[in-house]
């Protein structure tokens, strides 16, 4: 039987507004996505902030990496001037923000944790204390790129759901999730051609699939019965 693919904004409506900021999220809210994907990086202070890349070089009128700024320091920075003017003096948002928004709605969260470049101690556990105060679990699902970021997190929590990304292709691919204690996969677009979506339709691992901002791709991936799709422009299918 099909499922309804659903749909993420990933960085928010990032085609729409500038990625990973509170206007984005909130347009996706608006254009009716069904969840949100999100960066998370920690600050020299410990304070987990949505930012996509380690060095705020491209997303803000500062230099230097996420981890050597404290988060009062981080948040004077403006994280929408590159995007456009009007969104001059949009901060970084924190995740502690960002849930006190969203608990308010019924989106599905995806936290990516970008431990893959900088190793940030403790993130998993900062995370996690944020989702148990704001009582996210249910609505939540961690992604890293980093395996030892979903066995950590499964370690600290069995109750969310974990995701570990890839843009390669590996063959066994359920032993590495089981191994790890991910319930499924966020894969890159180009790998739905591989013989790896073979092996994972077969072995039923639910499957996400990122970045779709085509709508032949949205069918493709819901023929597949992928459980969702990050795209960029969450009115997509509209
Ligand atoms: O979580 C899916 C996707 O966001 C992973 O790649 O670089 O866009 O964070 P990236
Ligand atoms: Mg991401």
């Amino acid at each position: 039987m099909a499922i309804n693919t659903k749909i993420f904004a990933h960085r928010g409506a990032s085609h729409y507004a500038p990625e990973n900021t509170l206007p984005s999220f909130q347009l996706a809210h608006e254009m009716k996505a069904d969840g949100l994907e999100l960066d998370v990086q920690l600050t020299k202070d410990l304070v987990p902030v949505i930012i996509h890349d380690e060095n705020v070089r491209r997303t803000t009128n500062g230099r230097g990496f996420v981890q050597n700024y404290t988060y009062n320091e981080l948040k004077q920075l403006d994280a929408g001037s590159w995007y456009h003017k009007r969104y001059k003096h949009t901060p970084i948002p924190s995740l502690e923000e960002f849930f006190k928004w969203v608990q308010n709605t019924n989106m599905i969260i995806n936290l990516e944790l970008k431990t893959n470049v900088i190793h940030y101690p403790h993130i998993e556990e900062r995370v996690n204390e944020l989702i148990n105060h704001f009582k996210l679990e249910d609505q939540t699902v961690i992604s890293s790129f980093n395996p030892e970021t979903i066995k950590r997190m499964s370690e600290i929590n069995s109750n969310i759901e974990l995701a570990w990304l890839t843009q390669m292709k590996i063959r066994k691919v359920h032993l590495l999730l089981n191994d790890i204690g991910a319930h499924g996969i966020h894969i890159k677009t180009r790998l739905l051609t591989s013989n790896m979506i073979k092996r994972i339709l077969q072995e039923k691992i639910p499957f996400r699939v990122y970045t779709v901002n085509k709508v032949k791709t949205y069918y493709k991936c819901e023929s597949l019965n992928a459980k969702a799709i990050m795209t960029d422009i969450p009115d997509l299918i509209q």
